[in-house]
C-alpha cells in the first residue's frame, strides 16, 4: 500500500498539501494527523483518496507510539512525509507563557524529529520528506525568538538528514515560507500577552501557491524550497549579511504600520 503522511492536516498548509497530493495517482491512502478530529473528517469530503484519520496530539510522546504501532501493523510504503504541524508565538520573553515556550520546542522540533525517525524505516528510494520550516530559520528574530530558533533547528536537521539519506534515494526538502495570510498561524501567533511587537505582515503569500511550489521543489529534489519572492530574497541576504545587521533590519521592518 502506497501512502503519504501529513501532520498538521486539520488546517492551513497541511490540509492544502492533502488537497494537492490528491493529484498524485500512486497514493492508496493519505494518513492525516492533527488534534481536531472533526476537521480531519471534513477534509475527506474534499478529496477522493482515502484518508486515514489519526487524531493525535504530537506533543504527547505516546501519540508517536500509536503511529509506530499502526505503521508496523499495516506495513505501508510511505512515498511522501510532510511535517507541517507547528505553531509560533509573538512576544518578548516575559509575555510568552512557559507552556508555550516549551510547547513550540516540543511540537516544532521534538515531534518533527520523532515522526521522521518513526516513518523513515517505511520509506524507500524515491520517497520524499518535506519539513515545513520557515524563512524564520535563516536568522534570529527578536520577539519571535523561540519560534525562529525551533525552525532553525528543523532546517539544520533537515539539511543534515538529506545528506545522510543520499545513498538511499530518499529526498529531504526544507520548506521555508514567509508569512502566509490564509492559514490559522498568524492568529495563533498573536495569542500571547502582547503581540504588538510585529505590527503588520506585508506581502504575505497564500497557502495554495506555497504548497504548489513546495511540492514542485521537492519533486525537483531541492534541498531548500523558498516558495515566494520575499523568502528567496531573505535567504540570500541572510547568507551574506552578519546576523546583527539582519536583526537591525528586522527591528525596522517589524515596526512598519
Ligand atoms: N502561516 C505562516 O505565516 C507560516 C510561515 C512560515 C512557516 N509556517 C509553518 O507552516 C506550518 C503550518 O502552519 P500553518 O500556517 O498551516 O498554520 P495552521 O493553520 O495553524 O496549522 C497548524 C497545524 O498544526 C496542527 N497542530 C498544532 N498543534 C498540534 C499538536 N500538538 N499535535 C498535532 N498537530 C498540531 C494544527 O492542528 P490541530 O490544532 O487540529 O492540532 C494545524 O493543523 C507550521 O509548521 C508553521 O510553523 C507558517
Amino acid at each position: 500500500m502506497n501512502i503519504a503522511i501529513v501532520t498538521g492536516a486539520s488546517s492551513g498548509l497541511g490540509s492544502e498539501f492533502v488537497r494537492q497530493l490528491e493529484k498524485e495517482r500512486k497514493l492508496d491512502e493519505i494518513w492525516v494527523i492533527a488534534r481536531r478530529k472533526e476537521r480531519l473528517k471534513a477534509l475527506q469530503e474534499q478529496v477522493q483518496t482515502r484518508l486515514r484519520i489519526l487524531p493525535l496530539d504530537l506533543t504527547k510522546p505516546e501519540a508517536i507510539g500509536e503511529l509506530e504501532e499502526l505503521l508496523h501493523r499495516k506495513k505501508p510504503r510511505v512515498r511522501v512525509l510532510i511535517n507541517a504541524a507547528g505553531f509560533g508565538r509573538i512576544g518578548s520573553w516575559r509575555e510568552i507563557s512557559r507552556e508555550d515556550c516549551v510547547g513550540m520546542i516540543d511540537l516544532n522540533c521534538r515531534a518533527a524529529v520523532d515522526v521522521t525517525q518513526t516513518v523513515l524505516p517505511f520509506m524507500r528510494r524515491g520517497g520524499r520528506i518535506l519539513q515545513i520550516c520557515s524563512t524564520a530559520a535563516f536568522q534570529p528574530f527578536p520577539y519571535l525568538g523561540i519560534y525562529a530558533a525551533t525552525k532553525a533547528f528543523l532546517y539544520r536537521y533537515s539539511r543534515a538528514l538529506r545528506v545522510e539519506l543520499y545513498s538511499t534515494g530518499i529526498h529531504v526538502t526544507a520548506v521555508c515560507p514567509y508569512w502566509i495570510k490564509d492559514t490559522e498561524f498568524i492568529a495563533g501567533a498573536r495569542k500571547s500577552k502582547n503581540s504588538s511587537y510585529i505590527r503588520s505582515f506585508p506581502f504575505a503569500s497564500r497557502q495554495k501557491n506555497v504548497v504548489r511550489r513546495a511540492l514542485l521543489d521537492a519533486k525537483l529534489n531541492l534541498a531548500v524550497s523558498t516558495p515566494g519572492v520575499v523568502c528567496s530574497i531573505h535567504r540570500l541576504f541572510a547568507k551574506i549579511m552578519p546576523a546583527g545587521v539582519m536583526m537591525g533590519v528586522w527591528e525596522l521592518l517589524r515596526r512598519l504600520p
